[in-house]
C-alpha cells in the first residue's frame, strides 16, 4: 500500500511538471525517473526510447530503411508496469492449464466502466469477446447475412471496411462532413442511406482515425435512425480509455434505452494500456438479452469464449483503481500533442493538425500541398523518413490526409518533426 500511494504521489508530481514547449531540443517530463519508483510496478519514464529489435514488431517489421514508423497504432512507450507485474507473477505460478473466465474478470469491467466512463452496466450484460475486430467480425456473422449491407463512416479504421468484404457483405459509406476543421456525422444521410438489406452499422466511439469524442446527441439521434429501421449498432470503444484533456468517452448504450437496445459495445484494454499484442484482448457489453444470448452462443460455437490466461491478468491489473499510470501516460500524449500543434503553428508546410480528443494518433490535413497520395506518402517515407498511416486507406475523405502515431519519445517525435520541416519546407 505504502508503494501505491508513494507511486501516486510521484505520478502527480510528475504530470504537473509538463510543460507544453516549443519543439526545438525541448527537455520534456510528464513522468518521472524509473529509479524512484517501486518494485513490481518499477516506475514509468516515457521519455525512455525502448530497443523494440527482435521483438517481432509489426511496426518495426516495415521500417526497412531506417525509418520512424509512426503508423500502427501500438506506443513505443514501456506496457504499463502494472499488466507486465501481474503477467510476471502468473508465469511464476509454474501451471497455465485450462482456465474458465473468473467473475473477477467481469467485475474489473464493470467497475472500470463506472469509475472511466461513467457507466454503469449490469454485470450480466459484460462478457469476454475474442479480440475487437475478431468479435465485430463475429457480431456481423451473427446478425447480418451474405449481401447484407453494413454502414460505416469514413474515413474510418481499414479493417472495418476490410473484414465486412471478405465475410460477403456490403460495405456502404456514410461519410462524415468536415465542416471548419471539424467532422461530424451525416445523419440525414445515414437514414436516406438505409434500405431493406441494411442490418448494421459499425459505429467508432472514439472515432479513428481523427480521434473524435462523439457527442451524445449524434450517438441519441444515430441510435433512434438504427432503432427506427431495425439496423444494430456495433461500437468499437477501443480508443474509449484514451479520452484527454480530461473529457469523458461516452459508451453508446450508456446514451439511452433506444441505444441500449440496439447497441453491442466492443472494448478492451489494449490500445491505452499498451498490450495491443495479446491479441484476443477485449470484451462486449450487450444490455439486450435477445441479442446478448444470440451473440455468446454464436461464440460458444465457434469455440471463441474461452479468455486467454493473459488476456485475464492483464485485464484485471488494467482496470484498476489506480489511475496514477494512465493519467501520467496522457498528460504526455497532450505534451507530445502540443509539440506537433506548435510545430506546424510554427512551421508553414502547408500542413495542418487536427487536435485528436482520445488516442495517440493526429489526423494530418495535407491536403493544401496539392500532393497526388502516392507522392505524399513517398516523401514522408523517402525524404522525411517516417512511415505515417496512408489516409486514404481509411476510405472516403481520407485523401489528402495521413494519420501520425505520436505515442513515442518526444525526442523521437521532435526529430521527426525536422525531418519532416526538411522533407516539405519550400
Ligand atoms: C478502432 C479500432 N478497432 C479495433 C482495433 C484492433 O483491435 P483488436 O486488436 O482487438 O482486434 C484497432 C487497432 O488499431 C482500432 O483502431
Amino acid at each position: 500500500m505504502k508503494r501505491r500511494a508513494f507511486l501516486k504521489g510521484a505520478a502527480a508530481a510528475g504530470a504537473a511538471a509538463l510543460v507544453p514547449a516549443g519543439v526545438a531540443g525541448t527537455a520534456f517530463t510528464a513522468c518521472r525517473p524509473r529509479e524512484a519508483a517501486g518494485d513490481a510496478a518499477e516506475g514509468w519514464d516515457f521519455d525512455e526510447v525502448i530497443d523494440r529489435s527482435g521483438t517481432w514488431s509489426i511496426k518495426y517489421g516495415r521500417a526497412t530503411n531506417g525509418e520512424t514508423p509512426m503508423w500502427i497504432a501500438d506506443m513505443d512507450f514501456r506496457t504499463d508496469p502494472y499488466v507486465r507485474a501481474a503477467l510476471r507473477t502468473r508465469l511464476d505460478r509454474d501451471v497455465l492449464g485450462y482456465t474458465s473466465t473468473p467473475q473477477a474478470f467481469i467485475d474489473a469491467i464493470a467497475a472500470w466502466e463506472r469509475q472511466a466512463h461513467g457507466y454503469a452496466p449490469e454485470k450480466e450484460w459484460i462478457g469476454y469477446a475474442p479480440g475487437v475486430i475478431t468479435s465485430i467480425n463475429q457480431a456481423c456473422l451473427t446478425f447480418t447475412e451474405p449481401g447484407d449491407r453494413i454502414i460505416i463512416q469514413p474515413p474510418v479504421y481499414d479493417h472495418f471496411r476490410l473484414y465486412i468484404e471478405r465475410l460477403g457483405r456490403v460495405a456502404v459509406d456514410n461519410p462524415l462532413i468536415l465542416e471548419n476543421g471539424r467532422y461530424r456525422m451525416d445523419l440525414e444521410g445515414l437514414e436516406r442511406l438505409i434500405d431493406s438489406r441494411t442490418k448494421a452499422l459499425v459505429l467508432c466511439n472514439p472515432h479513428n482515425p481523427i480521434g473524435l469524442l462523439w457527442d451524445r446527441e449524434s450517438l441519441a439521434r444515430l441510435a433512434e435512425i438504427c432503432d427506427r429501421h431495425g439496423v444494430i449498432v456495433i461500437s468499437d470503444e477501443i480508443h474509449g480509455d484514451l479520452a484527454l484533456y480530461g473529457r469523458r468517452h461516452t459508451p453508446f448504450c450508456s446514451i439511452s434505452e433506444t441505444a441500449a437496445r440496439v447497441g453491442l459495445i466492443f472494448a478492451g484494454p489494449t490500445k491505452a494500456f499498451n498490450l495491443a499484442g495479446l491479441s484476443g484482448t477485449a470484451f462486449c457489453i450487450i444490455p439486450d438479452k435477445e441479442k446478448r444470448e444470440k451473440y455468446l452462443g454464436a461464440l460458444r460455437n465457434a469455440k471463441l469464449d474461452e479468455a486467454p490466461i493473459p488476456t485475464i491478468e492483464a485485464t484485471i491489473a488494467a482496470y484498476r483503481k489506480d489511475t496514477a499510470w494512465l493519467e501520467s501516460l496522457k498528460r504526455y500524449i497532450e505534451g507530445n500533442i502540443a509539440l506537433v500543434e506548435q510545430f506546424f503553428a510554427d512551421n508553414d508546410l502547408g500542413i495542418k493538425p487536427l487536435r485528436p480528443e482520445a488516442s495517440f494518433l493526429v489526423w494530418l490535413d495535407c491536403r493544401a500541398l496539392g500532393l497526388p497520395q502516392d507522392e505524399l506518402m513517398d516523401t514522408f517515407r523517402n525524404q522525411a523518413k517516417i512511415i505515417p498511416s496512408n489516409g486514404a486507406s481509411y476510405g472516403t475523405g481520407g485523401e489528402g490526409f495521413v494519420r501520425l502515431n505520436i505515442g513515442c519519445p518526444a525526442s523521437v517525435l521532435t526529430a521527426a518533426l525536422s525531418r519532416i520541416r526538411m522533407a516539405f519546407g519550400k
